[in-house]
């Protein structure tokens, strides 16, 4: 089938970025992003291209030169899915907060909503391709809702997992490492598939583009994620021994970096993973292990959470401990709060974990982060119901000017890795802190010769 609508339900990080490549590099495609949030919708559509609500880099200028010409943003799902030939569906797949599996498998109702809807609106034949990301063998469910609750059209599930990673969404998009679909395996499904590799040969040259069973496409993407986290984890195990024996966490990575089996990449020690997947993604393959009787499995990939919650906690630990095991009324800045630069997404920012247990011990929390705004900042830490909105909101102030926010401090935590905050004037910093002036440096950016010589008490990770 030749594609020229699609739809794609979730305009979300991934599915506006998404499809506003698609919509830039199909002209003759028209994509239109559905969602039910109507403040999203109305923010993807605002006037002025750098009001959208993802701050990627490059993204508002792709938006601006296809948005109105063939990428729309609506509210109106049904006539969006009747319309379209393909509907991907990137809405969101938590970890479930309720019942069985609560705290570790992925919540699939806002799929089998999709599912629904899709069946009951859809009166030719459709293509329907998950772009959440999935537990394996998601498309039988989703097929079985749409065979028998639809009318009687045919339609193929294909699995195309997204890759991207916030903060470089754009060039990701542009140019993937590869893309993966996943199809039936016979004819039907094989043309399903021709369907959607046409669509990014757009851009994407053929042996890129990966072609495999459904099962193996919907694995692999848990896949993906599961290793990426396990390396962070390993480094930042190894950070707390060099902590411990002189080594220098920084010399280890580049060390083992160079070995070509190894490889240089996703090798930086941290204050902790955060964002909104790595964490679902293997709690959800833990919970499918576990639910094959896998227990061996499910415990090997468990461990690589277990570590990064010691490595979030550690770090406020080491704070409240080198304060003189004391931060209560104490002026703590946190320079950064997104999961990490170039977004301002923060959900499991290893940010606000830190900030909860450094408020349990009455410190006062100043921070600053380039493109978090405070309400979401504090919504971040009523969350996490430790407290009362009153009491957060007592405990956590936000400034819009790191100098302000550094300003009485007794020390600093660096949360995210911003490239400004390299670039400060560290010496002015300093003049206006209490002394000793401690910093903790939670993503090893800072130059810490640099800045003792100033007369700062310079604290990395695995060093
Ligand atoms: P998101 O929360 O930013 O966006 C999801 C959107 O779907 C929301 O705006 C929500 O309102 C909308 N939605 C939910 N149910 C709906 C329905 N029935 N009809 C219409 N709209 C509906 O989530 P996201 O970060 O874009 O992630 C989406 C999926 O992609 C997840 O499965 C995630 O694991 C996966 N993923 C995310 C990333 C990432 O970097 N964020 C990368 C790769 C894969
Ligand atoms: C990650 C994957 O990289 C993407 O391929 C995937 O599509 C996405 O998850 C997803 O499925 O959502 P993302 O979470 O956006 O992307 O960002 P990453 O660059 O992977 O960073 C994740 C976290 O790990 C951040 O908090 C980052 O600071 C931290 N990190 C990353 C480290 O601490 N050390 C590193 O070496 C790399």
């Amino acid at each position: 089938m030749k594609i020229t609508k699609i739809c794609c339900i979730g305009a979300g990080y991934v599915g506006g970025p998404t499809m506003a490549v698609i919509a830039q590099k199909c002209p003759h495609i028209q994509v239109t992003v559905v969602d039910l949030n109507e403040q999203r919708i109305a923010d993807w559509n605002d006037p002025n291209p750098e009001n959208i609500p993802i701050y990627e880099p490059g993204l508002s200028e792709i938006v601006s030169e296809a948005r109105g010409r063939n990428l729309f943003f609506s509210t109106d799902v049904d006539k969006a899915i009747d319309e379209a030939q393909m509907i991907f569906i990137s809405v969101n797949t938590p970890t479930k907060t309720y019942g069985k599996g609560k705290g570790m498998a992925a919540d699939l109702k806002y799929i089998e909503l999709c599912a629904r809807q899709i069946a009951r609106v859809a009166k030719q034949n459709k293509i329907v391709v998950e772009k959440s990301t999935l537990p394996v063998r998601t498309a039988e469910a989703i097929k079985s809702i749409l065979d028998n609750t639809g009318n009687g059209v045919q339609f193929q599930i294909l699995s195309n997992p997204e890759f991207l990673a916030e903060g470089t969404a754009v060039a990701d998009l542009l140019n993937p490492d590869r893309i993966l679909i996943g199809g039936d395996t016979n004819q039907e499904g094989e043309e399903a598939i021709n369907s959607l590799v046409d669509v990014y040969a757009n851009w994407v040259s053929k042996d890129r583009i990966l072609t495999t069973n459904v099962w193996s496409s919907e694995l692999s993407k848990l896949t993906a994620n599961a290793f990426l986290a396990q390396r962070i984890s390993s480094i930042n195990a190894m950070s707390e021994l060099c902590e411990k024996t002189g080594a220098d966490v920084n010399e280890v990575a580049k060390a083992i970096g160079m070995d070509s089996r190894i490889g240089p990449k996703f090798l930086k020690a941290s204050v902790g993973f955060g964002g909104s997947c790595f964490q679902k993604d293997i709690l959800n393959l833990v919970y499918i292990a576990k639910s094959y009787g896998l227990n061996e499995v499910a415990d090997y990939w468990e461990q690589v959470i277990i570590m990064n919650d010691h490595q979030k906690r550690r770090f406020s630990n080491k704070i409240v401990q080198t304060l003189y095991n004391t931060v209560a009324d104490k002026k703590i800045a946190f320079l950064g709060w997104a999961f990490k630069k170039d977004t301002n997404d923060t959900r499991e920012s290893a940010a606000i974990y830190v900030a909860d247990d450094l408020i349990n011990e009455q410190a006062k929390i100043s921070v600053y982060d380039p493109k978090v705004s405070k309400n979401k900042m504090l919504s971040d830490l009523d969350y996490l119901e430790t407290r009362t909105g009153e009491e957060n909101r007592s405990a956590l102030n936000v400034f819009d000017n790191a100098y302000e926010a550094c300003k009485d401090a007794h020390a600093i935590a660096i949360l995210t890795e911003w490239d400004e905050f390299t670039m400060y004037d560290w010496k002015k910093i300093y003049d206006s802190m209490h002394k000793p002036a401690f910093i903790f440096d939670g993503r090893n950016i800072l130059n810490a010769k640099q800045l003792e010589s100033i007369g700062f008490v310079y604290n990395g990770i695995g060093s």
